[in-house]
């Protein structure tokens, strides 16, 4: 089995030529992403394999059917990048719906604190003898109350390490867990109440059409002043421009931003040596309170493991059965009761 594999990373390979050596599948790596100029180079390949910013928009879909190419094997979780709806009856889609919560989780608790003691601060200044602590005041995660939007593996791994520190949680889900709200220290409430009652908010949910743009000009204004905000799940939850003005006017204490709306030109690539092109990203990554990352929350040597078995397994069985328990498709869109792939 041959699979066109885009975007392509130094740290994507070792893992993917090890299970792919395995179990006989080869891997043909592509740096380019998957685009309507690039889909090109998937001729002759079985499947392609993509990551979350590649496009699989129609024209893309279609070019894939029309060189027989049967299936895209997301190595992610979230599929926003595909169009589902078109290529429900088309072609194949399979993801890895879970690798590693815990990175993710660990990762937006690591930007908090980062940013809430002000190491980012700290590393810089003591790297040059600076020693002083004016301006490094930052306060206890102890008894503060986290608004955590979406409250699936991650948003659940991340409860608990909020909890850990002694944290009040507010919870908001499409879908509430039955077992998760114990009436007292973490509750489900509305999202009217998370916006008005939290002191840091955390997004967890997956893009869609309801939640695009969840944080904009009138979430804000109805946030706490001095809020912080985290988004490690995807960059258009977030209207950035908005954060931008509620930055300036102190409305957002702080930012953390492993993900960004227009992230898909800049991130994973060293813009190091040019201009930015991008005047909202660089004018966010120059307030003192915003700490962007590069979509980096899920780069743990357990998620990357998981990432490439769990690709290869979906592959083996989709080309074995013609079915993959991780497949998804248009009607149930990865929903817990329906991922048999027999609804394609
Ligand atoms: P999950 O599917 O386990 O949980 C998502 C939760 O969001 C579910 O409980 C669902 O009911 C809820 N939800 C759906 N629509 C909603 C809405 N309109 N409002 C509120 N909640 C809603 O997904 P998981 O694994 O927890 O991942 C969450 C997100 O994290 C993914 O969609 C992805 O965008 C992002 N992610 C980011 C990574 C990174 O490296 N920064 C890596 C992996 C995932």
């Amino acid at each position: 089995m041959k699979i066109a594999f885009f975007d392509a990373k130094p740290y994507d390979k070792p893992s993917f030529d090890k299970y792919g050596e395995m179990n006989g599948i080869v891997f043909k790596y592509f740096e380019t992403k998957l685009t309507e100029d690039t889909v090109g180079l998937a001729e002759g390949f079985d499947g392609v394999c993509v990551f979350v910013n590649d496009t699989v928009n129609a024209a893309v879909i279609d070019r894939l059917c029309e060189m027989n190419v049967r299936v895209v094997a997301l190595r992610c979780a979230g599929f926003n990048n595909v169009d589902m709806k078109y290529a429900f009856g088309r072609i194949h889609v399979l993801r890895v719906p879970a690798y590693s919560p815990y990175a993710v989780a660990e990762h937006a608790l690591a930007l908090l604190l980062t940013s809430v003691r002000r190491i980012h601060k700290a590393f810089i200044r003591t790297r040059d003898y600076n020693f002083s602590l004016a301006g490094m005041t930052g306060f206890d995660l102890h008894g503060k109350t986290v608004g955590v939007i979406g409250t699936g593996r991650i948003g659940r791994v991340f409860i608990d390490i909020c909890r850990g520190f002694g944290m009040r949680v507010l919870a908001y889900d499409k879908f509430p867990a039955a077992d998760l709200d114990n009436g007292d220290t973490i509750r489900y409430v509305s999202l009217d109440e998370l916006f008005r009652d939290s002191d840091i908010i955390s997004l967890h949910c997956p893009l869609t059409e309801e939640t695009y743009h969840i944080i904009d000009e009138v979430s804000l204004e109805k946030c706490k002043r001095g809020v912080v905000l985290l988004n490690t799940s995807r960059g258009a939850l977030v209207d950035a421009e908005a954060l931008l003005t509620a930055i300036k006017s102190r409305k957002v204490g702080a930012a953390c931003l492993d993900v960004y709306e227009e992230e898909s030109e800049f991130f994973f690539e060293d813009y190091s040596g040019h201009i930015l092109d991008d005047d909202t990203l660089a004018r966010l990554i120059s307030m003192p309170n915003v700490i962007v990352t590069s979509h980096q929350a899920f780069l743990t040597e357990e998620a990357l493991a998981n990432i490439a078995a769990t690709t290869v397994d979906n592959l083996l069985s989709f080309f074995a059965n013609g079915q993959c328990p991780n497949e998804l498709c248009y009607r149930c869109s990865g929903a817990e009761d329906c991922k048999t792939g027999k609804c394609f």
